[in-house]
């Protein structure tokens, strides 16, 4: 069954990605061949595509995919071809220090998939696939513990999400600030990711859900998802959100942007004894300060938070089933379809709309 697939690959960071073909080898023992649905576009593919963030080349990003399991190779159980699959980018060996912890999302083993080449290109050149899953590939090659089951009723342009702008966003607020009944979160950068975490806060109770972007459009869609107020952002974005929480700031800030005046502002957005999370994914060359005095001062707690402190097997069943009770909109963040030879317009597009995503042909 192993054939070509069209696939976008980028050679080189700085460079668009080039539409061309993967040979694809049958799936070894304990992996899974899925064809590709829908992938979504993160900002994480962007920062890779830049050099911003390093992968091995070359590559077939995206990693935010669903789609349907096609072969399945020796020793693999509980998944059959037709079986409709979301794919974790960060899937755990569950026998390292970390998942050992209970903090699989932390797994030394995670990025292993993605350094090992997983197909050929036409000229025999091997390719890796982006952060282990390859998602602008029509068809991909994975562990079967990067395949995570998902309903057969649940659309598979949504189910994408869940694979990271939903496990990350709503992880976030529930695993990491784990917000209660009447907080105030403030939310900064409405993406994909941010949008998620609005969403998280409406439905862990938050009583005011203040988010934060400049850019059009992103108000309305903001409210939809919950927000009870939304601000551009910018200096004056602390004593906007203090004058909204009775005059002391925010409980949560999730940051989703991942810049240094974004981690700044989120920070500065909390109360006394607040919490600000770090969604964002910043470059190793720019610098977050604080003076000394502020830290002991405010008293506030700085994390981060990695695929929303999530562990995928756990929390994408339970997110299906947020899905089916209608409090988690997966539809209303699916902004823009396009075709696989449309991925660089959807990467340019990334900080309009909600998600874009690469929709494959059945
Ligand atoms: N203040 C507020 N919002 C901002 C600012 C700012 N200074 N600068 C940019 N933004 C907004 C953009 O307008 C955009 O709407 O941040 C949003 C980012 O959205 P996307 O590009 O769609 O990014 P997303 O995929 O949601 O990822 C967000 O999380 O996983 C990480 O690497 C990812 O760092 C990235 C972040
Ligand atoms: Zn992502």
């Amino acid at each position: 069954m192993s054939g070509r697939v069209p696939a976008a690959v980028l050679y080189a960071a700085g460079e668009p990605l080039r539409l061309t073909e993967l040979t694809l080898p049958e799936p070894g023992p304990g992996q899974v061949r899925v064809r590709m649905a829908a992938t979504g576009v993160c900002h994480s593919d962007k920062s890779l595509a830049s050099g911003m963030l390093r992968h091995e080349l070359p590559v077939v990003l995206g990693h935010e995919g669903a789609g349907r399991v096609v072969a399945v190779g020796d020793g693999v159980t509980g998944l059959a071809p037709g079986d409709p699959v979301v794919l974790n980018w960060s899937p755990a060996c569950r026998e390292c220090w970390w998942c050992r912890h209970e903090e699989p999302w932390l797994c030394a083993d995670a990025a292993a998939a993605a350094q090992r080449p997983y197909a050929r290109l036409a000229d025999g050149t091997e390719v890796y696939p982006g952060l282990g899953v390859g998602g602008f590939g029509a068809e991909t090659v994975v562990s079967a513990s990067a395949c995570v089951p998902v309903p057969a009723d649940l659309p598979l342009t949504e189910a994408a999400l869940l694979g990271c702008a939903v496990l990350t966003g709503v992880g976030a607020v529930r695993n990491v600030a784990r917000v209660k009944p009447g907080d105030s979160v403030v939310v900064i950068g409405l993406g994909g990711v941010g949008l998620a975490a609005v969403q998280g806060a409406r439905m862990a109770g938050a009583a005011e859900i203040i988010a934060v972007d400049p850019a059009p459009g992103k108000a309305e869609l903001a409210r939809r998802f919950g927000a009870t107020d939304v601000l551009p952002g910018g200096p004056g974005l602390a004593k906007q959100v203090r004058d909204r929480t009775g005059g002391r700031g925010a409980d949560h800030a999730i940051e989703c942007v991942g810049r240094p005046e974004t981690i700044r502002a989120a920070w500065s957005s909390t109360r006394r004894g607040g919490q600000a999370v770090v969604v964002g994914v910043g470059a190793r060359t720019e610098a977050v300060t604080f003076h000394a005095l502020e830290l002991h001062h405010f008293a506030r707690t700085l994390t981060a938070s990695v695929y929303g402190n999530t562990d995928p097997v756990r929390d994408i069943p339970s997110l299906v089933a947020d899905w089916r009770a209608g409090r988690l909109d997966l539809a209303g963040l699916v902004t823009d379809r396009v075709p696989l030879d449309r991925v660089n317009e959807a990467m340019d597009r990334l900080g309009m709309g909600a998600r874009s995503v690469v929709v494959f042909p059945d």
